[in-house]
């Protein structure tokens, strides 16, 4: 009977039919391709990277720049500027009070530096362990303080420490219009897609 078929009811009581509606709005993001997923994660970190007075002057800038670049890392911003001390005092706020602070002041505003944000996986880990430990004399031979540094203050690079820190320092340095988001035509021979 037409009319009785249409009118029937499912067979489902409203309490399963909300449980089965659930478990649909769950498993149907877990069945989308992983890579898609990881997308949502955000794994492309950026960091900043201040190539130092000591880097400037002593003509290391291409040299390192060159190593990021061998490495994957991704330039989305790249720009020369003079340090003042106002800036400074924001940056290095944890080491205000230490004695060594108007020497840092003096050694980071000697010349004009080149600030750069990159991007990469997991990006902030991968540029501190390509600089190496603060003091240059420590750093191990590979990284580029323990290459191209005998010093804790001429120590030609910073890099971010963290994540939090990473936003913070790129949003000093940079107007948001001086971040340029792009991808490489060839990041498919840089990251496998589960990784970017
Ligand atoms: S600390 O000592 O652990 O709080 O230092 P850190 O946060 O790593 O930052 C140290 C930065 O200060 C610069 N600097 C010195 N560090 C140690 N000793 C002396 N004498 C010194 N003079 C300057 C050092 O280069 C670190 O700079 P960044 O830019 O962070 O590499």
């Amino acid at each position: 009977n037409y009319n009785r078929a249409q009118t029937q009811k499912p067979d489902i009581s409203p309490f399963e039919f909300r449980n089965i509606l659930a478990i649909r709005m769950i498993w149907l993001p877990l069945s989308i391709r992983k890579g898609q997923m990881l997308k949502y994660l955000k794994i492309m970190e950026k960091t900043l990277v201040i190539f130092k007075p000591s880097a400037v002057e002593r003509g290391l800038v291409g040299r390192i720049l060159a190593r990021f670049e061998n490495k994957g890392l991704i330039i989305e911003g790249i720009k020369m500027m003079q340090l003042t001390e106002e800036i400074l005092r924001e940056h290095y706020a944890h080491l205000v009070d230490r004695p060594f602070f108007p020497s840092l002041l003096r050694s980071m505003t000697a010349t004009p530096v080149i600030v750069l944000c990159l991007k990469g996986n997991d990006a902030i880990n991968v540029v501190r362990m390509m600089t190496g430990a603060t003091n240059g004399r420590k750093a191990q031979p590979g990284t580029i303080r323990g290459d191209f540094s005998v010093s804790g203050q001429e120590n030609v690079v910073h890099a971010s420490s963290s994540p939090e820190d990473a936003e913070v320092e790129i949003a000093r340095f940079f107007r948001p219009e001086e971040i340029i988001e792009w991808t490489p035509a060839g990041i498919g021979f840089i990251y496998e897609p589960d990784e970017r």
